[in-house]
């Protein structure tokens, strides 16, 4: 497994190029399943998860051509299975996204149950609640759940809480039900409005993605082609934001849209850090001091969950004493004991982290253990004096797209070791 050695203590400056949304690319490949078109899908990352849902797909008889740098042509006309097995599920709980399209597409699916991860139990009650609402007939045996329904019906759904992939998972089974379906306390991510424009350009008719009641009404086939631009993705953008602060710098990120990132800004702000909101990007400017600045993880608009445990690692170095409050995920401090190991200090008391910034933090070995954690490992030893090695950094390569090179690119002593064979 690849390791990342970097040398901390250099002040980051320059541009970094944001890449396309990894949670907006998963749901619109699986959206593709919907379709008798051919799409052509612009600025998808090249990140290990997108790899596996492409690779699912495939499986499932989808022609997905990686024909261009920054982009793949989808064609689903070859389907000929509606089963996601475990091997594909247990790596990435997001190949969930597939359940509703092909349900809706073909009157049945069979999607292994996704199981827990590093961070939470991630059940998908909510997903199977709507669909059953919707009139398919579910059942659950040798860890898959069968989706059965020759015709979904439009329904009205209540999510507790506003499930993000619920939402996706719901809103493209709805696309080809008989009748309206309304999906109240809808979750209000970006994300979910990118995947409701793909799906519109696709023939479907959707109100109210964003808001947090979505109507959908459904029609017989989605017939609709075309190119699509995946957006941004907010949060290696916030990272990278994040970067520039905790190392004292200076990062343009290009590309990224400030407006997706209002919390995230207001909180770096708040730290101290000057940013600036351009037209094609936001700019970080660090003094070098951080302040330090409460944060409570909420559904969007609130402070991301995906952008907690970088935030936590900025408040390491903080000159006071902040509280960190994760609301959406059970176990999502799993960077706190990694990064106590560089000299942080943090008390955890229930879903509440009180960090004491220190004066500095010092490299170690750590182990990255899910996603976002391995990222604010990252930005830890940036800043930390000396050596940090960060092992299993497969979790780093789900989410972000040439980061040891991004962040070479902006001054740091940063490099991939691959094991000696
Ligand atoms: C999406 O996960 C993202 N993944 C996550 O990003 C993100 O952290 C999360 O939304 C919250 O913003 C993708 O979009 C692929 P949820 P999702 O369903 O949809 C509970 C990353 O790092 N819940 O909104 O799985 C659940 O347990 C990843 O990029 C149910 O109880 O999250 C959690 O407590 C990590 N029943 C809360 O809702 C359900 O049926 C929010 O989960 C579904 C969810």
């Amino acid at each position: 497994m690849d390791k990342i050695l970097i040398k901390g203590g250099k002040r980051l400056k320059g541009d970094a190029a944001v890449s396309g949304a990894k949670n907006a690319a998963l749901p619109i490949l699986a959206a593709g399943l919907l379709s008798r078109g051919e799409h052509r899908l612009l600025n998808v990352p090249k990140l290990m998860d997108v790899v596996t849902i492409k690779r699912l797909l495939n499986h499932l008889g989808a022609a997905i051509t990686d024909d261009d740098p920054d982009g793949c042509t989808v064609r689903m006309t070859g389907l000929n299975r509606c089963e996601a097995p475990y091997e594909w599920v247990k790596t990435m709980r997001a190949s969930v996204l597939v359940l509703g399209p092909l349900v809706a597409r073909f009157g049945e699916a069979k999607v292994s149950l996704p199981g827990g991860c590093a961070i939470g139990a991630r059940p998908i009650n909510l997903h199977l609640m709507g669909l059953e609402k919707m009139g398919a007939e579910i059942t659950i045996e040798h860890g898959y759940v069968a989706v059965k329904a020759r015709r979904l019906k439009g329904a009205r759904i209540y999510l507790d809480p506003a499930s993000v992939t619920g939402t996706e998972n719901l809103m493209m089974a709805a696309t080809l039900a008989d009748g309206v379906t309304v999906i109240e306390n809808a979750a209000r991510e970006p994300e979910v409005i990118d995947l409701a424009r793909f799906l519109t350009q696709c023939g479907a008719k959707i109100n109210g993605a964003g808001t947090d009641t979505i109507t959908i009404d459904g029609v017989e086939s989605l017939d609709g082609s075309g190119t699509y631009r995946i957006m941004p993705d907010r949060i290696e953008a916030g990272t990278y934001l994040a970067a520039a602060a905790i190392t004292g710098g200076e990062i343009f990120v290009r590309g990224c849209i400030p407006r997706h990132l209002d919390a995230v800004l207001l909180k770096l702000r708040e730290a101290g850090v000057e940013i600036r909101e351009e037209p094609d990007g936001a700019r970080a400017v660090s003094s070098g001091r951080i302040g330090a600045a409460d944060i409570k993880t909420l559904p969007y608009p609130g402070f991301p969950t995906d952008m907690q445990a970088q935030m936590m690692a900025l408040m390491t170095l903080s000159d006071g004493l902040s509280v960190v409050t994760e609301t959406v995920f059970e176990n999502r401090f799993t960077h706190v004991a990694e990064l106590r190991r560089m000299g942080a200090e943090i008390k955890i008391q229930g879903n509440n982290a009180i960090i004491k910034g220190a004066k500095r933090l010092s490299g170690a070995p750590v182990m990255a253990s899910d996603l976002r954690a391995s990222a604010s490992l990252v930005l830890a030893g940036l800043a930390a004096e000396g050596e940090t090695e960060i092992a299993r950094v497969y979790h780093l390569d789900r989410g972000y797209e040439r980061i040891e090179q991004k962040f070479s690119n902006l001054g740091a002593d940063i490099q991939r070791i691959k094991p000696s064979v």
